[in-house]
Order: structure tokens, then sequence, then C-alpha cells
């Protein structure tokens, strides 16, 4: 008996002890705070993005049908954002500083089962980050894309991605109009861009 006393207040004692002690500073772990940059102003991929907020997955993704047409077969697109960004985002209807949304495409696999068919999401085709840091980018925003390794390198703003971003997106240059959680918080909030609104009243039904 009195032996299971000590081991139990040992136990506690070493788990107050462990608890108190401040975690080691590791250099190479990415934090869900905020981006994190090399000296040479590549992007860190945060690494943990799976342990983010999951906002939708596309089928047949809209956004890059002759890419698709390329690879010659569907790709899946999950997107997440960090915990931080999201509950700001419920808050008030669009998104802080230091938001970040990933762009996950996994390639669509067949399977079949019991003669039923179906696609399922296989390897990891493409990975683009789209970072708000309003002090480092003078658009407000950045797009990075990975190509397999663990920093990239900006995407110049000559690029397609933010003419298609600014000119349709829903909500600050994110495509909220596709996440379902998110719209009606936007809606409600009243953050809805311009030219959203605008697209909705031409595709609305003429009613007299
Ligand atoms: C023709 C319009 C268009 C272009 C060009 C485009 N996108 Fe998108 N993007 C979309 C749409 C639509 C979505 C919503 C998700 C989907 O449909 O797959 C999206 C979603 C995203 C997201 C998820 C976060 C967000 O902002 O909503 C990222 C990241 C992204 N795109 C990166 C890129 C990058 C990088 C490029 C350029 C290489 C690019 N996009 C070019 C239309 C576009």
């Amino acid at each position: 008996m009195g032996s299971m006393f000590t081991n139990s207040k040992l136990f506690l004692l070493l788990a107050v002890a462990l608890l108190s002690t401040p975690l080691p500073k590791d250099a190479n772990t990415v934090s869900n705070a905020g981006p994190e940059y090399t000296a040479d102003a590549q992007l860190k991929l945060p690494e943990n993005y799976r342990e983010w907020v999951f906002l939708s997955t596309d089928y047949h993704p809209i956004s890059d049908p002759l890419k698709m047409q390329k690879m010659g077969h569907d790709v899946f697109n999950n997107i997440f954002v960090n915990p931080e960004a999201y509950k700001a985002f419920v808050q008030t209807g669009t998104w802080p500083d230091k938001t970040m949304l990933v762009f996950e495409g996994r390639r669509a696999e067949s399977v079949s089962m019991n003669n039923q068919s179906g696609d399922v999401q296989g390897s990891i085709e493409g990975l683009a980050v789209h970072v708000k840091d309003e002090a480092r980018f003078p658009g407000k925003w950045a797009f990075f894309g990975f190509h397999g390794d663990k920093t990239a390198k900006m995407i110049p703003v000559t690029a397609s991605c933010y003419s298609c971003h600014a000119a349709r997106g829903a909500v600050d240059t994110t495509f909220v109009q596709f996440y379902p959680t998110l719209l009606p918080i936007a809606t409600s909030k009243d953050t809805l861009s311009a030219a959203y609104r605008q697209e909705i009243l031409n595709a609305a039904p003429i009613t007299k």
C-alpha cells in the first residue's frame, strides 16, 4: 500500500515537472501560429497542416481544367486553414493577418469492391499555400507552390493565380463561395466582395 502511494505521488511530481518544463525551441518546428520563411525569403512548408481545419474537397476542380486534361486523370483538392485564422473568420467573416490556406491536390484512383466501383484519394500531386502577410507582401497575400521540397519560392505576382483569385474569390481573394461552412458566416457578416455580390445578382433568375 505504502509503495503504491509513493509511486503515484512520484508520478504526480513527474507529471507536474514535465508540464512546467518549457518545450525546447526546435529550429525545425514550424508552428501553427503563422508563416515562417527562410533567410532567402522562401516559405517553409507548414508540415502539420493535416492537423488544421478542413474547409472542403473539390472534385473535378474548375480552377485548372487544362492541367487536369494534360495529366489525364482527375484530382481531389483538399483545402485546410490554420486554426487561429479559422477562429478569427468565425468571429469576423474575413481573414486575419498571418492566415495560411493549404491546397493539397491528390490523384483520384478507382477502386472496386463487391462489383461496385468508386474513386478514392491517392498520392499528392500538388501543394500550394496562400499566405496573408500584410507587412511582407504589397498585395497583402502571396502564393507559394511546393514541388516536393520543404521550402518554396513565392509565385510572381504576374501569375494568373493572383488575377483569378482577386477577381473571383468571394472573400478577400479566397474562394469562400466553395467552402460550405464559411459562406454562411461571410454572408451574415456582410464581408462578401462587391464583385462576388454582383456575380450572384447576375446569376439570379429574373422574376417579375
Ligand atoms: C481561373 C481561376 C483560378 C486560377 C487561375 C487559380 N485559382 Fe486557385 N482557386 C480557384 C478556385 C475556384 C478555388 C477553390 C477551390 C477549387 O475549386 O479547387 C481555388 C483555391 C485555391 C487555394 C485555396 C485557398 C483559397 O485561396 O481559396 C489555393 C491555395 C490556390 N487556389 C492556389 C492557386 C495557385 C498557386 C494558383 C496559380 C498557380 C491558382 N490558385 C490559380 C481558382 C483559381
